[in-house]
């Protein structure tokens, strides 16, 4: 565990779990710079363009029914207003709201001044909330593109990313913690870069970065970063996306759950390569978001059963292999430009 990224106890009171459910009291719960405390594991609601609204609202209900607390969801998702259901269900069945962590996130198309509370009001209404626990300015760029558009699409209105406009933005979302409306507001698919000049003007700070992080792309330098500056790294992709559209494949992707140092670790421990990737992530400090309708009790348990060694840790470590699986293509605003330029791989942002 990261000396910087802080763990406590859980919150929730402690009871005993009815049989086949995890007591939610014995999940890690990581600190938030607010002192908030936010579910080390959450589950993932991207139904990957093929699995449907209701099978994923579905799951969170089940979930929820098994212990996990916090879910991760968005507008471009494509299925709030189902999820919205289930929670109304999970509370109704007596589970607190406030012992839930409820996440959605400011699509790129809903970006302007006029839209971000708007925006917002719309996923609380299709959620059945009355706040979020945090709300994610989904990705830096202004970009409307169509869901389900090839990773060749490109938007006649596509607009660079300028720190301008992002504040503008960011604005609004520190409005929204005024208002009462979000907890807490965060940034996603970000760069140092982009990073540093935001903690430079923002007066409410991102409390956490959602980000691309499984075993072949470790992101250290990021993920460093966002600790020393009291930001949670919530890691998407944890598995490495197996279902992912074909959009989102390149000829160079790299699956984690192949690797052999995974395979051979899963082996050891008896259990499946996706849940090394999960208690590898929890271990190192993030907090993975898994997307299952299948599998979910198994990486629950997985996060809380015996930890991986520190030589296991170190050899997972040692397997990254710089692949980014979510490059964001459909973003890029000008001719002839390559996804790295969204990535700001030189240290400085990418100009207009
Ligand atoms: N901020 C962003 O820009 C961003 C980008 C991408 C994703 N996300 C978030 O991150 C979440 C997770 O990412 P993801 O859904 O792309 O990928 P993922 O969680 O790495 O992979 C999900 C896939 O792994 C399978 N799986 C899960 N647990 C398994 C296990 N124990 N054994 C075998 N297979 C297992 C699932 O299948 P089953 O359903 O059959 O279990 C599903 O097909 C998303 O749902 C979304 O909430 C955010």
């Amino acid at each position: 565990m990261g000396k910087t990224n802080q763990a406590t106890s859980g919150q929730a009171a402690p009871g005993q779990a009815a049989p086949g459910k995890i007591d939610p009291a014995t999940i890690l719960q990581r600190r938030l710079y607010t002192g908030a405390a936010i579910p080390a594991i959450g589950l993932g609601t991207f139904g990957s363009d093929s699995v449907s609204a209701a099978e994923v609202a579905e799951a969170v209900r089940g979930a929820a029914q098994i212990g996990y607390r916090h879910f991760d969801c968005a507008s471009v998702y494509g299925n709030e207003p189902e999820i919205g259901q289930a929670l109304e269900a999970i509370v109704a069945q007596g589970i607190r709201r406030e012992d839930l962590w409820i996440t959605s996130k400011l699509w790129n198309d809903m970006h302007g001044e006029e839209d971000v509370i708007a925006s917002c009001r719309q996923s609380l209404s299709d959620l059945r909330l009355g706040y979020l626990d945090l709300y994610l300015v989904h990705w830096p760029f202004p970009n409307f593109h169509p869901p389900g558009c090839d990773v060749t699409s490109r938007s006649r209105e596509a607009r660079p990313y300028t720190h301008d406009s992002y504040m503008k933005t960011w604005r609004k979302m520190e409005e929204l913690v005024e208002l009462g409306l979000v907890r807490h507001i965060g940034t996603s698919n970000m760069t140092i870069a982009k990073l540093k000049l935001l903690l430079r003007d923002a007066r409410i700070k991102p409390a956490v970065n959602e980000m691309e992080l499984h075993p072949h792309f470790q992101q250290p330098e990021l993920f460093q970063f966002v600790l020393d500056h009291g930001i949670q790294a919530v890691g998407y992709c944890p598995i490495g996306s197996p279902g992912r559209p074909e959009r989102d494949r390149t000829p160079k992707d790299t699956t984690p759950v192949e690797d052999p140092v995974v395979i051979e670790i899963a082996s050891q421990h008896g259990i499946d390569p996706a849940v090394v990737c999960i208690k590898w992530a929890v271990q190192r400090g993030q907090i993975p978001i898994p997307f299952s309708i299948h599998h979910y009790r198994a990486n629950l348990e997985g996060a809380l059963s015996d930890p991986l060694s520190e030589e296991e840790m170190q050899k997972i470590a040692a397997i990254d292999r710089n692949c980014r699986l979510i490059k964001g293509q459909v973003f890029l605003w000008k001719a002839g430009q390559a996804w790295e330029d969204l990535w700001d791989m030189h240290g400085e942002v990418t100009p207009p």
